[in-house]
């Protein structure tokens, strides 16, 4: 049986083995789709011991936090949006090599146009954050095409560099990259998204509630517990608060596509996970 895995450290509470063992189900592909907890200091020698333990059965893995970064290094091959990203959430082992590609910043468009149902064409976003959250989306939000996306972290010079990264791409979709300061931060925006990690050090969200336009889409990358401090600031100043939840689906469902060819019916299975964890 084809197998594949979810690598991270900490893996133990990942949703993807569920969510993939319903894709399974529901397309009746025959797979299974185990995690694996890797050290530290190990990436590249667990990917090699994987590959060899599943003899060859194994056809691919995604990667989850800290491995994104050394994931696209250790590819022969690595897609546009992993290569802007400087990072990888999914490898494909193909007869001629690994495969690198990054499906987190579709899986964010998707969750946000498809089950949210905002489309971005010609809005104002304001990406929160310029670490390795915020830089593997940003690519794909891009391609979305709206009026401008605003990239505001508190080290500033992050978010320059972010945008510079992703200028020739903004300039052939046409949308306006903007970096201002997140201190003092001024306008207000259709869709803001949170891509910083400051709920997990108990901080408050890092911009003021002016930001948000009335019925503005709030979106946190996070979901559960790190992600409700976020919400709740939303819907008290009259916005649509979403967690991330969707986003880790659609991130799923875009994998699952490039590693068997058929589209999962994500929307039914996000619906089946937020009732499983309610
Ligand atoms: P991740 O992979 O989750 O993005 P990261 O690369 O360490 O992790 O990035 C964390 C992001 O959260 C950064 O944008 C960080 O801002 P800095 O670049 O200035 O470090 C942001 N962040 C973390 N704590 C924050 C806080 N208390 N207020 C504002 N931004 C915060």
């Amino acid at each position: 049986m084809d197998l594949y895995c979810v690598m991270g450290n900490p893996v133990e509470h990942s949703k993807s083995p569920w969510i993939h063992a319903r894709f399974a189900e529901l397309t009746g592909q025959r797979l299974h789709y185990g995690k694996r907890l890797i050290p530290l200091a190990n990436f590249a020698a667990s990917l090699r011991e994987f590959m060899v333990d599943a003899a060859g059965t194994a056809r691919g893995c995604n990667i989850t936090v800290p491995f994104k970064f050394e994931a696209a290094a250790v590819a022969s091959q690595v897609s546009a949006r992993a290569e802007l990203a400087r990072a990888a959430n999914i490898l494909s082992f193909e007869a001629d090599g690994i495969h690198a590609d990054n499906t987190d910043g579709i899986g964010l468009v998707d969750d946000i146009q498809r089950n949210a149902g905002v489309a971005l064409a010609g809005r104002d976003v304001l990406l929160i954050g310029a670490g390795g959250a915020a830089a593997g989306v940003l690519g794909p939000l891009i391609e979305a095409r709206p009026a401008r996306i605003a990239i505001a972290n508190r080290t500033h010079a992050k978010a320059v560099a972010l945008a510079e990264r992703h200028q020739a791409l903004a300039l052939l979709q046409k949308t306006e990259l903007l970096t201002p300061d997140l201190q003092g931060l001024e306008g207000n925006f259709d869709v803001i998204i949170n891509a910083t990690a400051s709920s997990l050090s108990g901080a408050g969200v890092p911009v003021p509630a002016s930001v948000l336009r009335p019925g503005a889409l709030a979106y946190d990358m996070m979901y559960g517990p790190a992600a409700r401090g976020f919400m709740a600031w939303a819907l008290e100043h009259g916005a649509v608060p979403r967690d991330g939840l969707g986003m880790l689906v659609e991130q799923a469902a875009e994998a699952f596509l490039i590693w068997r060819g058929v589209r999962p019916p994500s929307a039914q299975v996000l619906a089946e996970l937020r009732a499983v964890m309610e």
